[in-house]
């Protein structure tokens, strides 16, 4: 996400498809994860700190695809994000590109003197950061863009000839949250961005996209615009406002989330928060979730996680990915969709290499992950991918809706539909009933934890939906004193790059 009262960056990557077989007024871009470890991996190079393998991976985590840019077009493989607005490409020229090896520009760079078509229209106009800090700057520029065998004749675009970031980035956010608007401080200085270009070019007809991410354990997904898959999702598609920013002003897709239920084999436990109902932004550019304090340390004793001060995260061990409790999320109120997201969704490696071991504490000897919610001080809080992937999900920049199903996870099938035209509201959708009782603010209880011990029965199966009348469960685990920040030490194996011992 970029900054401007945000948090985390991220992105996902979007690579391009070759021209798949789509309906006229869809364009289907196929999208493939991979994250700062993988390609470090990928590329033989070991990480050469560990600081630098989480940071990296929490905010360039991602998923990325292919395009072509100028006349002759030249490939560029870009990070799809949600929380951004501005497609930008890093400049050949750019300092970042010319290191040496996998620190160079491996997934292109542009280079405007190779383009017959290329045209600055922002001279020095361009200049954009994320909440990690990495920034880009440089000219706007015109130029031909082609993505999944769509071409875009005159799309706007950032040339990086200054940046620390050695990808460029896709962002498909609202036209009021592009770098220009920040810069400027007017709205007038908005332009067409990649979903709005697409509609001005006849290419589709209404500025909409769907996000299908797949498992965590696949490798792609695809990005659908102007249209959306009914296989790509089961049960209903259901439609919740987008809140605004200010006043009528959508800059990110915020929403409120109203409750979160931990389900198990033992029963289940109703989260609860000061904070309800939460705002939270649907980042795919984020790799993790972050929600208030309160909350995220609940869902960290359902599962037995415990606070590193010094990877700053939550940690759980490993094993604990094929616990088959489950996070219930609901949205939109008490009869609001409800997304489940279970625990292989939920545990994330830490490293490429061997898992690290906690070497203290009562998970001594076991490996360590990284838990996929973490929290954060203040709003807007982010599900990112560790919740995205567990949710097909359509964003609707012209009703200002987002539609939300249940993901198909490998569904192989694919029914395309197309929004029929300019501001159609999403096909197949519902829209949620009683939405205005989203913003009711619930009572404050402390959860029971009557469930807890199932998510740590690692064979006992949780129940297919959430029972209201949770069953007593077999007692709280830890303590409540052991909900305090654990001290904890890791040993970590890097590739290729011996032992690290984290104090
Ligand atoms: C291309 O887009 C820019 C920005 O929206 C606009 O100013 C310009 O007139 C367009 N050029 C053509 C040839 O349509
Ligand atoms: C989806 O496919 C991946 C890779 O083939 C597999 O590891 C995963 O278990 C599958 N997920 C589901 C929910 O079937
Ligand atoms: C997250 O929780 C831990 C443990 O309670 C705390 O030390 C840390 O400051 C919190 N982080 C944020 C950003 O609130």
């Amino acid at each position: 996400m970029r900054t401007q009262g945000a948090l985390a960056a991220g992105a996902l990557l979007v690579g391009a498809a070759c021209a798949a077989s789509t309906p006229p007024g869809v364009v289907r871009w196929d999208i493939s994860r991979r994250d700062r470890r993988q390609e470090l991996a990928r590329l033989g190079k070991r990480a050469d700190t560990y600081e630098e393998v989480i940071t990296n991976e929490e905010m360039r985590g991602g998923y990325f695809a292919t395009c072509q840019i100028g006349t002759p077009g030249q490939d560029l493989t870009l990070q799809l994000d949600t929380g951004s607005s501005d497609i930008w490409v890093p400049a050949s020229t750019a300092q970042v590109c010319s290191r040496r090896g996998d620190r160079g520009c491996s997934f292109g760079s542009f280079n405007p003197d190779e383009s017959e078509t290329f045209e600055v229209v922002g001279e020095g106009n361009f200049d954009i950061s994320y909440v990690d800090t990495s920034y880009a700057k440089g000219d706007y520029f015109t130029d031909v863009f082609e993505i999944g065998g769509a071409v875009i004749q005159n799309m706007t675009m950032g040339l990086g000839s200054d940046t620390d970031i050695n990808h460029g980035l896709v962002g498909v956010g609202y036209p009021q949250n592009e770098a220009i608007v920040g810069t400027t401080q007017s709205l007038r200085s908005m332009y067409p961005n990649l979903p709005i270009q697409m509609v001005n070019e006849g290419l589709i007809n209404t500025a909409a996209y769907s996000l299908w991410l797949n498992d965590l354990d696949a490798s792609s997904g695809n990005i659908l615009f102007g249209g959306i898959d009914t296989k790509k999702y089961v049960g209903e598609l259901t439609r919740i406002d987008i809140l605004p920013t200010i006043e009528d002003i959508r800059t990110s897709f915020k929403v409120y989330l109203t409750s979160l239920q931990a389900v198990s084999a033992s029963g289940k436990d109703t989260l609860t928060s000061r904070k309800f109902p939460i705002p939270v932004v649907l980042d795919s550019g984020t790799t993790l979730s972050y929600l208030p304090t309160d909350i995220a340390q609940q869902t960290w004793r359902e599962v037995g996680a415990i606070w590193s001060d010094q990877l700053g995260n939550a940690v759980i061990p490993c094993k604990m990915r094929t616990s088959k409790g489950y996070f219930s999320f609901g949205f939109a109120g008490p009869s609001g969709p409800r997304i489940k997201v279970g625990m292989d969704e939920l545990v994330l490696d830490l490293t490429s290499g061997p898992a690290p071991l906690f070497t203290s504490g009562k998970y001594s000897g076991e490996e360590a992950c990284r838990f996929g919610i973490q929290n954060f001080t203040s709003a807007p809080y982010l599900l990112g991918d560790t919740f995205l992937r567990s949710a097909y999900v359509v964003y609707d920049l012209v009703n200002n809706q987002i539609g939300i199903a249940a993901t198909d996870f490998n569904s192989t099938e694919s029914n395309i539909v197309p929004f029929p035209s300019l501001s159609a509201h999403i096909p197949s959708a519902t829209p949620a009933p009683d939405q205005a009782q989203a913003t009711e603010k619930p009572s404050f209880t402390t959860p029971a934890y009557a469930a807890k011990s199932g998510f740590l029965d690692l064979n006992a199966p949780a129940p297919e939906s959430g029972d209201e009348s949770a069953a007593s469960g077999l007692g709280p685990v830890f303590g409540a004193g052991q909900m305090a920040v654990v001290g904890l030490t890791m040993v970590l194996t890097m590739l290729g790059s011996g032992l690290f011992v984290l104090l």
